[in-house]
């Protein structure tokens, strides 16, 4: 395994990711974010050079000090031979699996690779199966219905709280911290009223993945959403990244507004594994 560290052996991963979407997406995304001043310190690990079979994406070590923070433990893999991914996956100088962490991707043999260890190693492990939804770019100004009371901002760190409340995901302080450093680091987009109050907001993570898309219930069915995607895929799309996100099939309101702003939701799923060590009560 090499961690791969040369700028322009990093340029040239991005290069060779691009030609492999969708299915490299958080990956490739990762990549991006650390050619462009590694915001999440993230590293990447391949199986060899230049001719990889696998790829992974990892916090650098020492990133990620609380053993239960699978928030922040963040991973993506990529893989070309699904053999050099179940050999990377269950290397324990990749991947610690007595630490809580989170490992994407959008190929179906790494989510049978990373159950069949889980259960090998008797860690739990929790899968999130979401549609993949990209957008063709460059994202459309479409003609929009918003109330002209709500205008466009930013979120900033003092906001973290209000979104941790509305996450379905949150409500703890691991969560908070994780929402702080997406809004430090990543771009975002919101809505706020006449008052400055939020009204609807959506982050990006380190994937590049748009995430955590909201608006309050009083809200609902204005478009309030739509404008927001249309305003923080436009910043994504401006500053050269994928436009995509992964969505629950059942999630109907999220596909209809992303539908409407030109995104397509491809046969491709996009995996979320959460995985947690058990619990020894001697520690
Ligand atoms: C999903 C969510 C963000 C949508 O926000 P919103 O501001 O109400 O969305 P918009 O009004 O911009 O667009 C929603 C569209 O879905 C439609 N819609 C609403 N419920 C629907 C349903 N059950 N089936 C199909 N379409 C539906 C709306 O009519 C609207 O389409 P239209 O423009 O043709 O009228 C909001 O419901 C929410 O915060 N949900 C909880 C968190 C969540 O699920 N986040 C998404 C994570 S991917």
């Amino acid at each position: 395994m090499i961690i791969l560290t040369c700028p322009f052996k990093l340029q040239l991963l991005e290069g060779v990711l691009r030609r492999s979407l969708p299915q490299a997406l958080p990956v490739y995304g990762t990549v991006m974010h650390i050619n462009r001043g590694n915001p999440a310190q993230h590293e990447v690990v391949v199986d060899s050079w230049p001719e990889f079979k696998a790829v992974l994406t990892r916090p650098c070590k020492e990133v990620v000090k609380d053993k239960w923070d699978f928030y922040a433990n963040l991973h993506a893999t990529f893989y070309r031979d699904v053999d050099a991914c179940q050999a990377m996956l269950e290397n324990a100088e990749v991947i610690d699996w007595s630490k809580a962490f989170q490992l994407q991707g959008i190929q179906d043999g790494m989510y049978e690779v990373a159950k069949g260890i889980a259960e090998a190693r008797h860690v739990h492990l929790k899968p999130y199966l979401y549609q993949t939804c990209l957008h063709p770019g460059p994202p459309a100004s479409c003609q929009s219905r918003l109330k002209s009371d709500f205008h466009f901002s930013v979120l900033n760190p003092s906001h973290a709280p209000i979104l941790n409340n509305a996450w379905d995901f949150g409500g703890n302080t691991r969560s908070l911290r994780y929402l702080e450093h997406l809004i430090r680091y990543f771009p975002n987009s919101c809505l706020m009223n006449k008052g400055g109050q939020l009204v609807s907001w959506s982050l990006s993570d380190p994937f590049a993945c748009m995430a955590h898309g909201y608006t309050f219930s009083q809200y609902r069915g204005q478009g309030c959403i739509q404008a927001v995607i249309q305003s923080i895929s436009k910043k994504l799309h401006a500053s050269g990244f994928p436009v995509y996100c992964g969505v629950l099939p059942e999630n109907q309101s999220s596909k209809q507004a992303l539908k409407h702003q030109g995104f397509r939701i491809l046969l491709e799923i996009y995996y979320m594994l959460i995985v947690t060590p058990v619990i020894n009560l001697k520690e």
